[in-house]
């Protein structure tokens, strides 16, 4: 090998493409015309019409040869399948916890586990819950209180553990409300903080604080693979560790877990919730039966549990994260450079765009990250989605104030999109935040009572 070629300076994709799915090339007329049927909400979009697909990296993502060659090994057993088994030892491999109760995804375990521990005059700490997390939390009735570090908050501030806990705002909740609070939470990476990281040191900090009053800890842990390769990459004494050693500490901290396999577990369905208490478990599984399935199978066919079993022995390869977070940081490197306003550093499988400080002009109450992530897809063909004050505006009292931040996020779908796909995304982007001074507001029209941005319908304003 040339000298200096022991670790090349590009890192290239760790894989080939084995299968290709065509993308349909629109017009601007057209995608004005999808709009306006599709009431300005993206997710009303049809996938054809979309170029670039940045909604979302859930169950979005490329499965490898090994998946679907594993698929074929699914056994549709209603009880005790082999495919069951095959997923147990997958998922115990990196998560020892003696429960695991598989779901179709991520909501679905949240939803099982609000349902026996949260209820009215309850209340859930977590750094920042996810939109699923904390609709199931207020369906309830329990309140979703987020309790991320001040860096957390701010899009430009620069940390290497923007997702951290503030330990001290988690300990003077407990002081004061410690009987209101069934289980205390964590998600890694941090999504709608911006997908960003939470140390090992941060998670040990509130384990001690959990510890003092006797509370549960649980992760929500759907990128649990990529906050492990921040944890390798930044945090002192674990540049030489093995991930699923990481991996394995984080679980040793944790009394449970909810996970959504359409992000790490590189599926395209499934998830799971797991426990360590007996009890807990036995009434989580009274639940799933009555909503989900048999307990060997949950929401998910055997096949499912086959693809999310050798997923997750993939997302494990240090090429692999490798790969995955330089991708994702190049895209916010190029938009940096030309100077559009970003969440920093960047996060693991998105990046965010600062819609507030891109467009001033714009009210939060007049929605900036809607009028960004529409122009996107106007000019472009790109779909990214707002994680703002329509996601988290409206409360359950039926007040609207605006959220912490308005972004509009660019998520990565995992093995999907080379890099000439990015450097379009690039382009476009880059566009749209020149003109960013032309664009409007909007109003919602109509809107459901919980989970509005998926199926409210916009109008734009002047
Ligand atoms: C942090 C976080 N928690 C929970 C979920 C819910 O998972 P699912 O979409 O599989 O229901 C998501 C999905 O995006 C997520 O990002």
């Amino acid at each position: 090998m040339l000298a200096g070629m022991d670790r090349p300076r590009t890192i290239i994709e760790p894989f080939r493409i084995h299968a290709v799915e065509p993308i349909r090339i629109t017009s601007r007329k057209e995608r004005a015309a999808a709009l306006e049927e599709a009431g300005w909400n993206l997710f009303s979009i049809h996938a054809d019409d979309v170029l670039i697909d940045l909604l979302t990296d859930s169950g979005t993502g490329a499965m490898s040869r090994d998946q679907w060659a594993a698929i074929q090994h699914g056994d549709e057993s209603y009880a005790g399948s082999p495919s069951w088994y095959e997923f147990l030892r997958s998922v115990q491999e990196l998560w020892p916890l003696p429960h695991v109760i598989p779901t179709h995804q991520g909501r679905a375990a949240e939803k099982i586990l609000f349902t026996v521990i949260g209820g009215a005059g309850k209340v859930i700490p977590n750094n920042t819950h996810f939109d699923t997390t904390r609709a199931n939390v207020e369906f309830s009735g329990a309140e979703a209180v987020d309790l991320v570090i001040a860096e957390g908050r701010d899009p430009a501030a620069i940390h290497p553990f923007k997702g951290n806990m503030d330990v001290a705002a988690l300990e003077s909740l407990l002081a004061e409300r410690a009987d209101d609070v069934p289980v205390v939470f964590v998600t890694v990476t941090n999504n709608s903080g911006g997908g960003q990281p939470v140390s090992l040191e941060n998670l040990r900090a509130v384990r001690a604080v959990c510890d003092r009053y006797a509370k549960p800890l649980f992760l929500d842990a759907c990128r649990f693979a990529e906050n492990t390769w921040f944890i390798k990459t930044r945090e002192a004494g674990q540049a030489d560790r093995a991930i699923p050693d990481i991996v394995r500490d984080m679980a040793a901290l944790a009394d449970g877990m909810t996970m959504s396999a359409k992000k790490d577990g590189l599926a395209n369905i499934g998830g799971w919730l797991a426990v360590r208490d007996d009890r807990l478990a036995e009434q989580c599984r009274n639940m799933l039966i009555l909503t989900e399935g048999f307990p060997t199978y949950g929401g998910l066919a055997g096949r499912d549990l086959e693809a999310i079993a050798q997923g997750l022995r993939e997302v494990v390869d240090e090429d692999y994260l490798r790969y995955r977070i330089r991708s994702t940081a190049y895209l916010g490197e190029a938009l940096a450079a030309a100077g559009v306003p970003l969440v920093q550093p960047f996060g693991g499988h998105a990046i965010y765009l600062d819609a507030r400080a891109l467009l001033p002009h714009i009210p939060p109450l007049e929605y900036p990250g809607q009028a960004l992530a529409v122009a996107l897809y106007l000019e472009g063909g790109i779909r990214g989605c707002e994680i703002g004050t329509v996601m988290f505006g409206r409360h359950p009292d039926g007040s609207e104030t605006p959220a912490a931040m308005d972004l509009v996020r660019l998520a990565i779908p995992r093995r999907t999109y080379t890099q000439s796909h990015v450097d379009y995304v690039i382009e476009v982007v880059t566009a749209v935040a020149g003109g960013a001074a032309g664009l409007r507001g909007y109003r919602i029209a109509d809107e459901p009572p919980a989970l509005r941005h998926f199926t409210a319908r916009f109008e734009p304003l002047g």
